[in-house]
């Protein structure tokens, strides 16, 4: 009996790709800040954060997941000056106290070794240092809020303070799931709450941004816009919502099961089939 060999993921992407005349996998998590797309909703948020950083303030960007607020704040990232800003994005999932202020300092460039206490004030002195002889302006970009201990966000109010907040020295912009709504108007949070100068969100696409979108992804990848016809489009979008994340999963899936059946679009029934084996 002959068994045939499982195809390798490689040769799929490549299979696909073929199928398609792509030169790369589109809908893919990887993506360059200057191939995103551009939408008002993500600009002018950017913007919004890039000048209130410039004024030395804070702000949260608060939306449910998928929307886009880990590439807003590798695009705010991006937009400002190396020789003006020491940016420093960081995930604050599951650290401690400890581990965190170590990762800031070690970002910033101040001694990481030592104690919550002194490893607070390492930070602080080298921020001014920052500021005083480097002109540098400290920012720190902390992803994925809503998953960490409160007691490590609280830290954010000792290590912001200068002078008795007489004195803006360090920039935030904190980013998270709905419940950092909550966890920053109770568990001692409140503090930090009243430093954000603005709490922004991301809402979903609409029905024809989420087309926009696909087909700017396709784009992207040198392919076709057409890949997906109008009814497929409208399936993508009741399944998904608008919300990005979803849209690169079922879209993608749902290329793949329309090369493997040998078509050159992708209709409704591709995409229902896509949907239940995504979201079985
Ligand atoms: N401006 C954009 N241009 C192109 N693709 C985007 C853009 N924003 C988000 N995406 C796509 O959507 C996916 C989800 O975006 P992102 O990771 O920023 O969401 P998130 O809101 O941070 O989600 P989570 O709360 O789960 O961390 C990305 O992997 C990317 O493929
Ligand atoms: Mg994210």
């Amino acid at each position: 009996m002959v068994t045939a060999k499982p195809i390798a993921p490689d040769t799929r992407r490549t299979e696909l790709c073929a199928h398609f005349g792509l030169h790369h996998l589109p809908f893919t998590r990887e993506l360059s800040i200057a191939d995103r797309f551009r939408h008002p909703q993500y600009d002018e948020l950017v913007e919004d954060l890039r000048q209130l950083v410039e004024h030395r303030l804070s702000a949260a960007v608060i939306a449910p997941a998928g929307t886009g607020k880990t590439v807003v704040l590798r695009t705010l990232k991006e937009a400002l000056p190396e020789a003006r800003y020491r940016a420093h994005y960081m995930k604050v999932t599951d650290l401690s106290k400890r581990d965190f202020c170590r990762e800031i300092a070690t970002a910033i460039g101040a001694k990481s070794a030592g104690y919550y206490g002194a490893l607070v004030r390492q930070i602080q002195n080298r921020c001014e240092a920052l500021m005083a002889t480097e002109s540098l302006r400290p920012l720190l970009l902390i992803d994925e809020c809503h998953d960490a201990r409160p007691d490590v966000l609280a830290i954010l109010r000792v290590i912001s303070n200068f002078e008795m907040d007489s004195r803006l020295v360090v920039s935030m912009v904190l980013a998270g799931q709905g419940p950092l709504r909550t966890m920053l108007r109770r568990d001692n949070l409140e503090d930090v709450s009243r430093r954000l100068a603005l709490v922004g969100t991301l809402r979903l696409l609409s029905r024809n941004e989420t087309q926009d979108y696909i087909e700017h992804r396709l784009r992207l990848v040198g392919g076709q816009t057409d890949l997906f016809d109008p009814h497929a489009h409208e399936a993508i979008f009741e399944a998904t919502q608008g919300n990005l994340r979803a849209i690169d999963s079922l879209a993608m899936r749902a290329l793949q099961l329309a090369a493997g059946a040998g078509d050159k679009i992708a209709d409704a029934g591709v995409v229902t089939r896509a949907r239940a084996q995504v979201w079985p």
